[in-house]
């Protein structure tokens, strides 16, 4: 028997115990460690957190929202000014999207400076990219569904540079349009996507992603991981400190969320969600603005030739997708990857200073 006096479980503990046996799954769940030197700064859970605010704020919008295109932007105008608190939930939901897509941009940073895509990561870091691309692809089907003027021109625009990709161009114009033009069928198509088919997709990503995380463990940014093979000698484990993942570093992580609740809670009632126009197919606006996180790729387009314009982000993705497997460099601490990390630079500073000049012009 143990000498440790164990505090003995609840009848409601037992009873779900016995139906259940679940607690081997929660222990093993929990009672992980991490590495000390790990430094998170608890993005990839924050980015989960807003996932979970867009659910919630998202499906209370859709208990009032309308997709024929008809009715759609009424809708959006009753939620905002008739239904208690609408306009609140709407405006979370706005900055919910926003933040979630810069946490999880933030996140996909802080794991490539830390190297830590490298083996055994690689995987973790290809679902990673699969996860930036359905959350992008939340952001593009959720700005048609207020469907006025802002929405539906830059839809236009957006679909028509997916129609430029080589070979399947056509196909994919036609895909998300649902014809040959914008129309209520791109809209009913952008409905289901948006409350559908992405939120289940996300869900499943999310969790084969946080599967591999807990059984690879969090990588060290201070070590490589051991890998013997490679090297053709002995497994040589370093030595890592490491600490408990529960309650530590969880409670701080909530912390985290606390903090974000109430960021997004202040911008969503300082910076409410507007609404233009009611979309009108004839009337094309003077200056057509995607949302901030596509500025970069539709400046683009602007300044240098078509098929360049969507070939570049096209080239980039890939190259981000299997970046584990380009970088053959095995090192892990900064002075030693000085190509990777000019090359992330200058792609930083490119991007940055294509949104500042596309949010000017
Ligand atoms: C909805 C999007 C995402 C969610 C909810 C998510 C969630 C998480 C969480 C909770 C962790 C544990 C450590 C941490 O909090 O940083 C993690 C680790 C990781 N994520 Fe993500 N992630 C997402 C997107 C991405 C993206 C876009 C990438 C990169 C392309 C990525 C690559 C990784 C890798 C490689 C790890 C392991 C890090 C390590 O071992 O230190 N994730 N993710």
């Amino acid at each position: 028997m143990s000498a440790r006096t164990e505090a003995a479980p609840s009848r409601v503990g037992t009873w779900f115990e016995e139906r259940l046996r679940i607690s081997g799954l929660l222990a093993a769940m929990l009672h992980v460690r991490i590495p000390v030197s790990a430094q998170t700064y608890y993005l990839g859970g924050i980015t989960l957190f807003l996932f979970g605010v867009q659910l919630v704020s998202g499906t209370l919008l859709t208990l009032y929202y309308k997709p024929p295109a008809d009715a759609a932007y009424e809708s959006v105008k009753y939620i905002t000014s008739v239904v208690e608190f609408g306009w609140l939930i709407r405006s979370v939901h706005h900055w919910g999207a926003t933040l979630m897509i810069a946490t999880v941009v933030l996140h996909l940073g802080r794991i490539f400076v830390q190297a830590a895509y490298k083996y055994p990561r690689e995987l973790t870091w290809v679902v990673g990219v699969l996860l930036l691309a359905v959350t992008i692809g939340f952001g593009f089907t959720g700005y048609l569904l207020p469907w006025d003027q802002k929405a539906y021109w830059a839809t236009t625009v957006g679909t028509e540079i997916a129609g430029g990709v080589p070979v399947i161009g056509d196909a994919l114009l036609y895909l998300l349009r649902g014809g040959a033009d914008v129309t209520d069928a791109t809209l009913n198509r952008f409905f289901g996507m948006h409350v559908l088919v992405l939120p289940l997709l996300l869900g499943l990503l999310v969790v084969v992603h946080l599967t591999i995380v807990h059984q690879l463990g969090l990588a060290s940014p201070r070590h490589l991981e051991p890998r013997p093979e490679r090297r053709g000698g002995p497994a040589r484990p370093v030595e890592e400190p490491l600490k408990p993942f529960f309650p530590h570093y969880i409670l701080d992580e909530v912390i985290a969320w606390f903090v974000v609740l109430a960021a997004l809670v202040v911008l969503a009632s300082v910076l409410p969600a507007g609404r233009e126009e009611e979309a009108d197919p004839l009337v094309t606006p003077p200056h057509i603005k995607p949302e901030w996180y596509f500025l970069s790729a539709y400046q683009l387009l602007k300044v240098v030739p078509r098929t360049i314009g969507i070939l570049v982000p096209v080239v980039a993705i890939g190259i981000l997708l299997l970046l584990p497997f380009l970088d053959r460099n095995p090192a892990v601490a900064k002075r030693r990857r000085p190509i990777a990390l000019s090359l992330a630079a200058v792609s930083v500073v490119v991007i940055v200073g294509l949104t500042v000049w596309g949010a000017q012009s």
